[in-house]
């Protein structure tokens, strides 16, 4: 009996272990704050899943993580020595407390400074720096369907629909997008960011106009100030817990369409939730007209 009960474990140990050698790796470099241990918890964890799995756990003690820890060994195999389990636990304690303020998530590169004068950059010049370093993943066009991201969620931004200050898109350029594959492109000039912002702002385009509802705003305090903050600039009480910042509608209005569609099925592989069950159709419709008028511009 005892022998039996032994293979079973056996055989669902090495079935876990060939299961987790399929899992795949991420592509691309997780935001990880500085701090003791966070080598050894890249080297021990990410081998597996992605942070993203690890940080949106509830916040737990020490004693917790290193219980999270032990369960990966024995459940899962994890290839970790006893020994090294409180380090991990200490990293992963410290990176929960760590508030992840979505406006001081950057990255110690400092922003080029550039001119905000409506024509300034040569946007033929930034469409070939945008080929070569955006193109692969936002698309030729700009539509977010470039090559690289068919495995990656969140898929890269659609530019063209609807449109970005340009302050957001230095910012993105400077120190990428936390929680997503977008990486920071600190070797770009200040020239050369100054004509991809301009390539990148006109495939933006024009918007349409919008109309302001009590209604819309009252729904917007109870349903999404939470993240998005009440005057919309993505700092609400939840958002520095969220791997992918909210939206700060005050520098980025997406098209009505764009709009309604993250509403309604919410962003894959961000913290984004659909609303369909929770709202019905005309109010997410309130909804995508009235975060457009938040938006201030550069
Ligand atoms: C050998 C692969 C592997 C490694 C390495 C690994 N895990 Fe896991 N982990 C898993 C699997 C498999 C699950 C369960 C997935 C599921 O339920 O969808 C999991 C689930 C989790 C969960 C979710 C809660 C739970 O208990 O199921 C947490 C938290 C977690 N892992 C933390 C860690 C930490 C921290 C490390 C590094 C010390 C780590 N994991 C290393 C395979 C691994
Ligand atoms: C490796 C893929 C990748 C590359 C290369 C890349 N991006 Fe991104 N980009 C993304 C992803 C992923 C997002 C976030 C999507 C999301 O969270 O929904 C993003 C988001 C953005 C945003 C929106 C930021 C915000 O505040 O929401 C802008 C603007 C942007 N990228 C511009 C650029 C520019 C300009 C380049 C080239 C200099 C570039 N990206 C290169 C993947 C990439
Ligand atoms: C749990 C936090 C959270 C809540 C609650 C939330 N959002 Fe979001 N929202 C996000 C995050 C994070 C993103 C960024 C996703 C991305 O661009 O990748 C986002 C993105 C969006 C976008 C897409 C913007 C674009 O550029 O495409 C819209 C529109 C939006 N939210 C509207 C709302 C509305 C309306 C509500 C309330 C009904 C709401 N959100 C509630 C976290 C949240």
């Amino acid at each position: 009996m005892k022998r039996i009960a032994l293979l079973v474990i056996v055989l669902a140990a090495s079935i876990a272990q060939a299961q987790v050698k399929s899992i795949e790796l991420p592509k691309y470099q997780p935001y990880l704050p500085p701090g003791p241990g966070r080598e050894l918890f890249a080297t021990s964890c990410l081998s597996c899943h992605a942070t993203r799995y690890i940080t949106m756990q509830p916040v737990m003690t020490q004693g917790k993580w290193e219980e999270s820890v032990r369960k990966m060994i024995k459940t899962y195999g994890a290839p970790i020595s006893e020994e090294l389990v409180p380090e991990i636990a200490q990293y992963l304690v410290a990176f929960q407390q760590a508030p992840l303020d979505p406006l001081s998530r950057v990255t110690a590169n400092p922003e080029p400074k550039i001119s905000f004068d409506p024509n300034a950059g040569d946007a033929g010049k930034g469409k070939a720096v945008y080929a070569r370093a955006c193109a692969s993943c936002h698309g030729t066009e700009g539509k977010g369907d470039g090559p690289a991201m068919a495995n990656l969620l969140p898929v890269a931004t659609n530019l063209t629909a609807g449109r970005f200050a340009r302050s957001a898109v230095v910012r993105a350029i400077t120190h990428g997008v936390p929680g997503t594959s977008m990486p920071a492109f600190p070797s770009l000039s200040a020239g050369d960011v100054q004509d991809v912002v301009a390539c990148v702002t006109q495939m933006g385009g024009a918007t349409e106009p919008t109309i302001v509802s009590d209604q819309a705003k009252l729904l917007f305090t109870q349903n999404c100030a939470s993240c998005h903050g009440n005057d919309g600039r993505g700092d609400g009480f939840n958002a520095s817990t969220l791997p992918r910042a909210p939206t700060n509608f005050s520098q980025r209005e997406p098209a009505t369409e764009q709009a309604l569609k993250a509403i309604t099925d919410g962003v894959a592989g961000t913290p984004m939730p659909s609303w369909k069950a929770k709202l019905a159709d005309p109010q997410r419709k309130l909804l995508a007209d009235y975060v457009r008028t938040l938006y201030h511009g550069d």
